[in-house]
């Protein structure tokens, strides 16, 4: 699955963002989605938890459905996960992506971090194995982060990180205890920048006034690992879908 055997799809807007309103911006992203399935229905795609793609996977069932588009030949690998929960916590994130993408969709495989049973180094390598077992991503969607992380990439992640642990960054611990993990968790374990640029297709997902100046620094300011995201920019295949709440301090949000 290389970069130069996979059709750009029309539309695909590059390293500006297209800009919605909050009540389209999940449709536009589950269509989106839709449309991958339908063109290649043994997608594998690694999708993230966090609060921005939820109402994306609400409507991802009946969107599927009016189109008779179905997620049952799909892999769906899960973009990162805390390390020290329990199996089970509703915080963890295989337990919402089970919840929220998993029991909607019911794809033919998931590859989540093996946290529990193996050590967390290990789990890593077992994850990237069982991607390249598949054949490798064919797209990554991202949530921004507060601080600029993508997955738990946090900032000073080099572009050739791995897939490894890593300890959470104060306003990454902050999101969890909001998400029920009280006490936070210190570290996690994520697909690494290196897997995530060596991937054809890169959405990145922003909505909501609180990521407005993360979004900026992103797209305006320098490429640097101190804000992650910004190291997708140069990405062939990236895409920014955000809604227009975050994308008011842009400088120059381009054609949308
Ligand atoms: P959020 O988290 O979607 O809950 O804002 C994004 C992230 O921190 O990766």
């Amino acid at each position: 699955m290389t970069q130069g055997g996979r059709d750009r799809s029309a539309g695909e807007t590059g390293s500006r963002p297209e800009i919605l309103s909050a009540s389209t911006w999940a449709d536009r992203v589950a269509a989106l989605l839709a449309d991958r399935l339908a063109a290649r229905p043994e997608l594998v795609v690694c999708l993230p938890t966090g609060s921005t793609p939820l109402p994306v996977y609400e409507r991802l069932p009946s969107v599927l459905a009016a189109r008779d588009v179905s997620a049952a030949h799909a892999t769906v690998v899960l973009l990162d996960e805390y390390l020290g929960l329990r199996p089970g916590h509703p915080a963890r994130c295989d337990a919402l992506l089970g919840k929220v993408v998993v029991d909607r969709l019911r794809p033919a495989r998931t590859i989540v971090f093996d946290v529990d049973q193996q050590e967390p180094a290990a789990a890593c390598a077992a994850f990237d194995r069982d991607i390249a077992a598949v054949g490798g991503l064919d797209l990554v969607v991202l949530g921004l982060g507060r601080n600029g992380h993508i997955g738990m990439n946090e900032p000073g992640s080099a572009p050739n990180a791995p897939t490894r642990v890593i300890g959470l960054a104060p306003s990454t611990r902050e999101a969890a205890i909001r998400y029920g993990a009280d006490p936070p968790p210190t570290h996690g374990v994520t697909l690494g920048m290196a897997g995530i640029l060596a991937t054809p297709e890169i959405w990145l997902l922003a909505t909501g006034a609180e990521k407005a100046g993360i979004l900026a620094a992103t797209l305006d300011g320098p490429v640097t690992p101190e804000v992650p995201a910004s190291l997708l920019r140069d990405h062939p295949g990236l895409r920014i879908i955000v809604d227009d709440a975050a994308a008011r301090s842009v400088r120059s949000p381009g054609p949308s």
